[in-house]
């Protein structure tokens, strides 16, 4: 093994000349503080701190001075290394600060501004409508009853005491479904002309006392225009129970009408004929808008009724003996009392909405304004 070289010199050792550890450590506080990013200051640690950096040469040299020198020049090189590493920490530090008050300021949100929200949609208000009037009924302990659309013609005529015969019959402009006669007459199909059929299903699926209402869709060959359609809605009631009388009837639409347009609201029953009620009545609504205030009244008309206080909601009676008698149930045991009306024509004067077209389209922009109701 060799000796160490007495006559080596710190001094003549160029890397170790106080001069050039001077040199190098200013060189690499001014490449430090010259960096004006994270990236740089990575690079500049490797250069100036680094395992091949002009410090870290040095420092391998000492090793190879006389004992004597050796102190000196380890205090020199390391009183550089150690400046040079706290420059380092400091700067970055300062850079890390630099980058987070940078990210605050670039990434914050402004939950504030209008955003492109992918729209939810909205739920048909001829839907809701008829929920909500579903939701009144199952209140008072009725169930929801449904039917085919596509109806034998014996539920949607025969069984409502409309038989083949019958002049009413006529009057519901029926679509017949071609190619549906199976021999008997009673495979006849038919999409249904009301939700009376309905009434039908569920007397012949129940015991009463029966509490139904029954929503659907129902059809007939109307020509499409403002005030038709071939397909709408229709929302039925069913109650058959002993003892019921007319007075029912009245106090139960009574219910419906507060229930929907508010407080003071009241039905009138005017003699009309339906085969399937007897007696059967057409109702009216008082006018929610007017109140009937522009009864007679020419400075203040009402476009909600034209002016006649009352607006129209649908047929109801009493059930037809017959009805009953046709689905198994004694009518001397047991009366019962039915309506329905039409859900466009309600939403029609309950929403100012003026042409029928507008709910059958589809047009977003017609549903959105109705709101998300669930
Ligand atoms: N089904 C009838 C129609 O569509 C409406 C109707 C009238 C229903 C009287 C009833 C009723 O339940 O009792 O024209």
């Amino acid at each position: 093994m060799s000796a160490p070289n007495k006559s080596y010199d710190p001094v003549e050792v160029e890397a170790l000349k106080p001069e050039e550890i001077d040199r190098v450590r200013n060189e690499a506080l001014a490449a430090i503080a010259a960096a004006d990013s994270l990236d740089a200051l990575r690079e500049v640690k490797v250069a100036h701190a680094g395992d091949r950096s002009p410090l870290a040469l040095a420092n391998r040299e000492i090793g190879a001075l006389p004992p004597h020198a050796k102190a000196d020049a380890g205090k020199r090189v390391g009183q550089a290394r150690g400046a040079v590493s706290k420059a380092l920490a400091a700067r970055q530090r300062e850079l890390e600060a630099e980058r987070d008050e940078r990210v605050l300021v670039e990434e914050a949100v402004d939950v504030t501004l209008p955003h492109d929200r992918v729209p939810a949609g909205a739920r048909h208000p001829l839907t809701t409508l008829s929920e909500r009037i579903e939701d009144i009924f199952v209140a008072m302990g009725y169930e929801v009853a449904e039917g085919p659309e596509v109806e034998a013609e014996w539920f949607n005529f025969d069984a409502l005491n409309l038989g083949p015969d019958h002049p009413a019959r006529s009057t519901h402009d029926t679509f017949f479904v071609e190619g549906a006669k199976g021999g008997s007459a009673d495979a006849d199909l038919v999409l249904r002309t009301h939700t009376s059929p309905v009434q039908i299903r569920s007397m012949l699926d129940r015991e009463p006392p029966i509490y139904v209402v029954c929503p659907g869709r129902v059809y007939r060959t109307d020509e499409l225009d403002a005030t038709h359609t071939p397909v709408f809605s229709q929302v039925e009631l069913l109650a058959v129970d002993e003892g019921l009388t007319m007075a029912d009837l009245k106090g139960t639409l009574d219910h419906m009408v507060q229930s929907l347009f508010g407080e003071g609201m009241r039905t009138r029953l005017r003699p009309d004929y339906f085969p399937f009620t007897e007696p059967s009545a057409e109702m009216d609504m008082v006018c929610f808008r007017c109140r009937g205030e522009s009864v007679g009244n020419p400075d203040r008309p009402c476009r909600t009724c034209s002016s006649e206080g009352w607006i129209e909601l649908g047929g109801c009676g009493m059930v037809n003996p017959r009805v009953l008698v046709a689905c198994g149930i004694d009518p001397a045991r047991y009366s019962g009392f039915a309506f329905g009306f039409g859900i466009e024509r309600m939403l029609m004067f309950r929403h100012n909405v003026e042409d029928i077209r507008d709910m059958i389209e589809g047009d977003v922009r017609f549903t959105r304004p109705f709101g998300m109701e669930i």
